[in-house]
């Protein structure tokens, strides 16, 4: 097990899902967390989880797809916690137009780069976890169910454009941010996931054919659990990663191994 003892890290989208297993799961192995999202009830429920737990947390309100509030967030929990070592660019939406896609999933992550690796520069280093997917390295495909029409091809198009170009901007500012910083300490990665159950997925899974086309795109034949993708957020957030920057980790089943 990574060992997060004296880290502190911020994780977005702390409310939920991935971003709420990567904080009880960072926590678990030792670190003070900053639990941020929109969602400000959801973020302070998974801190006090924490904290019940013997933990170190707080939950705050954060919109990523304001700079100034991101920037502002990680001078917080600087001070909160007394340093910064780890953050987990995880906010994001499924389902949005192109403007809201591009605005939480590509610009909200850009501002936590942005202003994150300047903070861990001028502090010693630090590790930047980024939340791609396997969009972020392949295109999407749909169940049967849902590509009857043309219509319905035209949705997906939209849907899954704005979400692909979203995540393949994160891949791509991984890289570019992993070279840009590595000589101040920096490290900057991502995790690819496979589909994950979690809420941003329940639609899908809910869908007459959606359970089994799921599990029929991932080799392992089955869909992740959020802890599978904390785990890898824990790895590349510890000392054991300390040679490993500007990867793209599928977490994905086999999906893309084909
Ligand atoms: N679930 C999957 O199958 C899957 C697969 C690949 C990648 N991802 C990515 O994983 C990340 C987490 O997704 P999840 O599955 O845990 O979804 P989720 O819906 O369970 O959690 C997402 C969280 O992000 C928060 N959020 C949304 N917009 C925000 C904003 N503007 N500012 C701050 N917080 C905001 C939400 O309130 C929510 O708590 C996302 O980036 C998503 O694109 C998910």
């Amino acid at each position: 097990m990574p060992d997060l003892k004296d880290k502190v890290a911020l994780i977005t989208g702390a409310a939920s899902g991935i971003g709420r297993a990567s904080a009880l799961r960072m926590a678990g192995d030792g670190a003070k967390v900053m639990c941020a999202d929109l969602d400000v009830a959801g973020a302070e429920a998974t801190a006090n989880v924490i904290n019940q737990e013997g933990g170190d947390a707080l939950g705050c309100e954060l919109n990523v797809t304001d700079p100034d509030a991101v920037k502002a967030t990680i001078e917080r929990t600087a001070e909160t916690f007394g340093k910064l070592n780890v953050i987990f660019n995880n906010a994001g939406i499924g389902g949005g137009t192109w403007d809201q896609t591009i605005a939480v999933n590509l610009s909200g992550v850009y501002y936590g780069l942005f202003h994150g690796a300047q903070h861990l520069a001028n502090n010693g280093g630090g590790s930047i976890i980024n939340t791609a997917s396997v969009a972020g390295l392949v295109g999407l495909v749909g169940p049967s169910s849902m590509l009857q029409s043309l219509d319905q091809d035209i949705e997906m198009a939209e849907g899954a454009g704005s979400y692909i170009a979203a995540k393949h901007g994160v891949s791509g500012l991984t890289k570019q941010f992993a070279i840009t910083f590595g000589q101040r300490g920096v490290r900057v990665n991502a995790i690819a996931p496979g589909y994950i159950e979690t809420p941003m997925t329940e639609n899908l899974r809910s869908l007459p054919d959606g359970p089994e086309f799921l599990k029929g795109l991932h080799p392992l034949g089955r869909l992740g659990q959020p802890e599978e993708i904390a785990s890898a957020a824990a790895f590349l957030a510890s000392d054991d990663a300390s040679f490993i920057t500007g990867v793209v980790l599928p977490v994905d089943g086999g999906y893309t191994a084909r």
